[in-house]
């Protein structure tokens, strides 16, 4: 049934473009092994190669012995020719391979029989089939089944996938990583790429919290699960929001569920009301459109990546309820404290730091003045610019509250996560590039109110 599978469209948009390349059997290639290498392939081997002092090998290692009798492969490790004696026994014990490791000799005969470029990679290979042996092969033929080069850590449910193409998704009963998923949906994962859930993890990273408890559960995938997430990996698969924090493990082809988790009824299990607050279902989808990057030139695309590695790509702000602003002067009646602090500090006065033409340029009034209204087009709706960064550009449109004062319809920021929900909030103003030494502890301390 599933050799069936192939790309569909939903409402016109084709998703999994890549499945039919990812399910073909690759075309088998014949080699001429050398003879101390030749004589272990006795039936379906995975060739494992290696440098033993590379960092990428050694990352591998666990994923790789993981891999071993999960699937019909005979395994066998062939260390570079560049390795020493001394390299392979400190390799071996530390790393604790599950299988025969041989050294290719000096002339890198193995390598040059596979043509392998880097480390670490996996080779499949298989006998020469009687009935395919023909006349001009070379001596020691074996077919070259599929490769792996390089082989990397998130890559192991392809290589269950494409070792098991009569039933694919067998595996897919736990969590698979971005590039197995991506793999098929190819721009499903590059539109994916390109959104702040791609960087979760590093949001962490960059600020010395990725080992914090208390934030790393929904900043990654799967956490503490079968296949998911473990504290302090930071090179896992998993890290980030990915596919499957909404999708559930292997997705819809998850093997043991009868039912596909519906992935709209994830968002709230992480966007809850004190690390998102206001946020909707509604307001959140479009920006998590997995068709964007369908439409985006590749300078664009790449442009965009870079942004969001660097932390710096724009966020939308979904803290503040779509409506209309009052303006500050109808806080104070009520507020009279925290409007009397406020109209001491810069926010207050940020428009004269506006001079000239400035003063009237959207491009820099923006940050310099309260928008008339959250959700509407600012630029007929323009801006409070007699009261420059008032209450609502942080508390959001304040309307509904000065008719029924309540907790209920205005941001309190008091019981939110400061950095999920108040850094979100700041930094939409406070830019790299115009607050470079950014820091939410001193710069919060510095507007009580
Ligand atoms: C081998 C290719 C392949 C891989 C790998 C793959 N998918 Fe799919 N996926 C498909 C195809 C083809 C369809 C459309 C046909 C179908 O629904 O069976 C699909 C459908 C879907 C759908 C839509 C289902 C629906 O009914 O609307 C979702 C969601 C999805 N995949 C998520 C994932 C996730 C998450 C992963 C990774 C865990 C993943 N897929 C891995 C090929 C793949
Ligand atoms: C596993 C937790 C988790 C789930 C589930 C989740 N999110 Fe998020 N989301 C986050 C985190 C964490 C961030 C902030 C990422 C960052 O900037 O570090 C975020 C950021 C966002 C953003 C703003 C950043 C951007 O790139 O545009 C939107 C919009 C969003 N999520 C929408 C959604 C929607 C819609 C859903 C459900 C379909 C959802 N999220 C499900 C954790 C989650
Ligand atoms: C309950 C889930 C959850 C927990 C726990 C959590 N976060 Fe978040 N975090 C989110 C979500 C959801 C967002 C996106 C909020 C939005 O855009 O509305 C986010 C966004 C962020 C952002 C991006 C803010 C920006 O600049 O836009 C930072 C930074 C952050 N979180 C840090 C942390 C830290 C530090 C902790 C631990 C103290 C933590 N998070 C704990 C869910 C969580
Ligand atoms: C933040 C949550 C979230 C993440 C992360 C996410 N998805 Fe989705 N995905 C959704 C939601 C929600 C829908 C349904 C969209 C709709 O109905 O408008 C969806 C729909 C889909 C569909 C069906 C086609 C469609 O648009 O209706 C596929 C296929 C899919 N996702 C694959 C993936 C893959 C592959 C990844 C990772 C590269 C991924 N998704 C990441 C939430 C997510
Ligand atoms: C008519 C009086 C009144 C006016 C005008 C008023 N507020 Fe309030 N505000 C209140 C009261 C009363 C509370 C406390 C509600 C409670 O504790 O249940 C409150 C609470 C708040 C809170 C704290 C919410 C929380 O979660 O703790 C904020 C923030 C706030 N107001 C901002 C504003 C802003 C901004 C304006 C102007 C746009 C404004 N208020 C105008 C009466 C008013
Ligand atoms: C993305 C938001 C944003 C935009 C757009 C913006 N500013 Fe600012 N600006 C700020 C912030 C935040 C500060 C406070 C930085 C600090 O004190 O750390 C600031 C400070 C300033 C200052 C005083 C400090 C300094 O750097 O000299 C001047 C002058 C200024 N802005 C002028 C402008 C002008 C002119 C424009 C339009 C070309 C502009 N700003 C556009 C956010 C912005
Ligand atoms: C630069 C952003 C910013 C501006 C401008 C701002 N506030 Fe706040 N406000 C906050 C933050 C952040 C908090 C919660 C954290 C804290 O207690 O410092 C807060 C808390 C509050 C509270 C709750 C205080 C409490 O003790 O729980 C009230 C009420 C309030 N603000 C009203 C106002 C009013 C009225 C104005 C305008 C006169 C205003 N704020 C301007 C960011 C701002
Ligand atoms: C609407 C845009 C905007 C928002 C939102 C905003 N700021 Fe500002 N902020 C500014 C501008 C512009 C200035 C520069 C004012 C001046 O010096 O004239 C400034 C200045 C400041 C200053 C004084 C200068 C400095 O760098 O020490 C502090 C502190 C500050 N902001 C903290 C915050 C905090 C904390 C938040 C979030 C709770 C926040 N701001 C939200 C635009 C904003």
């Amino acid at each position: 049934m599933w050799l069936a599978l192939t790309a569909v469209a939903v409402a016109d948009k084709p998703i999994a473009i890549g499945t039919a390349d990812v399910l073909k059997p690759a075309p088998v290639v014949v080699l001429s092994f050398p003879a101390a290498v030749f004589d272990h392939i006795k039936g379906p081997t995975a060739i494992f190669y290696f440098s033993p002092t590379c960092p990428h090998c050694q990352d591998v290692m666990p994923t790789v012995n993981a891999l071993v009798g999960e699937t019909a492969h005979e395994w066998l490790g062939m260390a570079s020719s560049r390795a020493t004696r001394l390299e392979i026994e400190r390799f071996k014990t530390e790393y604790k391979p599950e299988f025969q490791i041989l050294h290719d000799d000096l002339n890198a005969a193995f390598a040059t029989a596979v043509s392998a470029r880097s480390t670490p990679a996996i080779y499949i290979v298989y006998p020469r089939e009687k009935s395919a042996i023909r006349a001009d092969d070379p001596p020691n033929a074996v077919a070259l089944r599929d490769g792996y080069a390089p082989f990397s850590r998130g890559m192991e449910g392809l290589f269950y996938l494409r070792s098991n193409l009569g039933s694919p998704f067998s595996h897919f009963d736990r969590y698979q990583g971005p590039r197995v998923c991506g793999s098929c949906h190819q721009v499903e994962h590059k539109s994916w790429v390109i959104t702040h859930h791609a960087a979760s993890y590093r949001t962490l990273y960059a600020r010395d919290q990725a080992t914090d408890t208390a934030c790393v559960g929904c900043h990654v995938t799967g956490i503490d699960a079968p296949g998911g997430f473990t504290l302090a990996d930071h090179a896992s698969p998993m890290r980030d929001v990915t596919c499957e924090a909404c999708h559930g493990p292997g997705g819809p082809h998850n093997p043991s569920t009868t039912k596909p988790v519906d992935p709209k009824s994830s968002c709230e299990s992480c966007h809850d009301a004190d690390h998102s607050i206001n946020f909707s279902v509604a307001k959140g989808l479009p920006h998590i459109d997995h068709f964007v990057a369908a439409d985006m030139s590749d300078e664009a695309l790449k442009a965009r990546i870079i942004a969001i590695g660097n932390g710096e790509a724009e966020r939308p702000l979904l803290a503040f309820p779509d409506g209309p602003t009052a303006g500050s002067q109808a806080c104070k009646s009520c507020h009279k404290s925290e409007h009397k602090k406020w109209s001491a500090s810069p926010h207050a006065k940020a428009m004269k730091r506006l001079t000239g033409d400035k003063a009237a340029a959207e491009t820099c009034v923006r940050c310099h003045a309260t928008p008339k209204g959250f959700g509407l087009d600012s630029k007929t709706e323009g801006f409070h610019t007699d009261e420059s960064v008032g209450c609502e550009s942080c508390h959001g449109g304040g309307g509904a509250h000065i008719a029924a004062p309540s907790k209920e319809n205005i941001v309190g920021l008091g019981s939110s996560c400061p950095e999920c929900v108040i850094e979100a909030v700041c930094t939409s103003c406070h830019t790299p590039q115009w607050d470079p030494q950014w820091d939410l502890k001193s710069r919060l301390e510095a507007i009580k109110h």
